[in-house]
């Protein structure tokens, strides 16, 4: 009989309903809340709003392109954190009451270890162990994946994430939220002249708030002479700044490398898109022989079909959830450790 997983995805504002049969992910749709972008960031009430708008039709289309029918589920998956509470609530209250009715399991995952589980939805799929680095919105991690439940966090950004830093940074240059995917856009046709510090922080960590505070001030300083300075500079801005960002992700991740040993390394996480990033991990691994792994774009980013894998292998692993879990936005890396 074929393990059949509903698996939904609802941590912050994307909406996202996935089906997974026998570890193949037949359907992934996701429902993208674009009108956060008029708040310049992600407004909690509104978000949990939406997707309660959002839940019912992203399920039912998932099931209708995977062929499935609710009656051939095994389990009904979902996110129980981290993320933003409202959010959460929906789709975990969604997936209890589904797998409820249905009399069939329920799997609840961590979103950041769904991140780097994403990486077996397509080939190539990297080899145990292997180095991850998770970048999103809210987290920056490195992590020793050594199996599909066995996870080492071994570093992790002591303030804001790397999403954040280019989130903040490109608001401060009047650059539409979410500011990522346009600083990269327009990165990529400037000159990397200005030099913003790197912080010196020990170990395996990761700061970012130095960084944020430097353009604030170097922009403040330059505007004061030239009030067009941002207008004339930004694709130098652009790209000095992504530069400064991703020269600090792989400088620790080289570290990393060197202190563990495992030159099997991927990247996770909607910062993953990036494309000095991508040029810049193929770069090390040309020059210093890692094997590297990006995952697919509509995998970087929040999907459903990360938490359909994570959720195929909990269930291999025996690993269902009583039906009294509650979601937690600050779930802990070893959920056990949470109520
Ligand atoms: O993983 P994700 O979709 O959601 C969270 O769990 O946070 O990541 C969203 C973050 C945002 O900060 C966004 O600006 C950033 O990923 N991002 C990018 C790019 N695409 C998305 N940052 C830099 N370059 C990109 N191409
Ligand atoms: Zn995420």
């Amino acid at each position: 009989m074929s393990i059949c997983i509903l698996a939904i995805e609802s941590s912050c504002d994307d909406t996202s309903a996935a089906v997974i049969v026998d570890g193949n992910v037949l359907s992934n749709i996701t429902s993208s809340q674009q009108m956060h972008r008029e708040y310049g960031g992600v407004v909690p009430e509104v978000a949990s709003r939406a997707h309660n708008v959002s839940i019912v039709p992203v399920v039912l289309s998932a099931l209708e392109e995977a062929g499935v029918d609710r009656s051939d589920l095994t389990a009904v998956a979902c996110t129980r954190g981290p993320g933003l509470m409202g959010s959460l609530m929906v789709g975990f209250t969604f997936a209890k009451a589904f797998a409820r009715g249905l009399e069939i399991p329920l799997i609840e995952v961590h979103h950041l270890q769904a991140h780097i589980l994403a990486h077996f939805i397509d080939p190539p799929r990297p080899r145990f162990p292997f180095l991850c680095l998770t970048v999103s919105g809210g987290h920056t991690q490195l992590v020793v994946v050594r199996d599909y439940q066995d996870m080492e966090l071994i570093g992790q950004t002591l303030d804001d994430a790397a999403g954040e830093a280019f989130d903040k940074t490109g608001k401060m240059l009047g650059l539409p939220y979410p500011a990522g995917p346009e600083m990269d856009k327009i990165a990529s046709t400037g000159k990397v002249i200005f030099d913003f510090p790197e912080p010196q922080i020990p170990g395996l960590d990761f700061s970012f708030s130095g960084l944020k505070t430097a353009v604030l001030y170097f922009l403040k300083k330059e505007l004061d002479k030239d009030p067009d300075f941002i207008k004339d500079n930004l694709r130098d801005l652009c790209a000095s700044i992504q530069d400064r960002i991703v020269t600090i992700l792989l400088n620790k991740l080289e570290k990393a490398v060197a202190e563990t040993g495992i030159t099997e390394v991927a990247i996770a996480g909607g910062v993953s898109a990036n494309k000095g990033l991508r040029s810049g991990l193929r770069y090390l691994a040309e020059n210093r022989g890692w094997q590297t792994y990006i995952p697919s774009l509509q995998y970087c980013t929040d999907n459903a079909g990360m938490i359909a894998m994570t959720a195929h292998h909990k269930y291999l692993a025996g690993d269902i959830s009583p039906f009294d879990r509650q979601p937690d936005p600050r779930l802990p890396w070893n959920p056990e450790a949470s109520g």
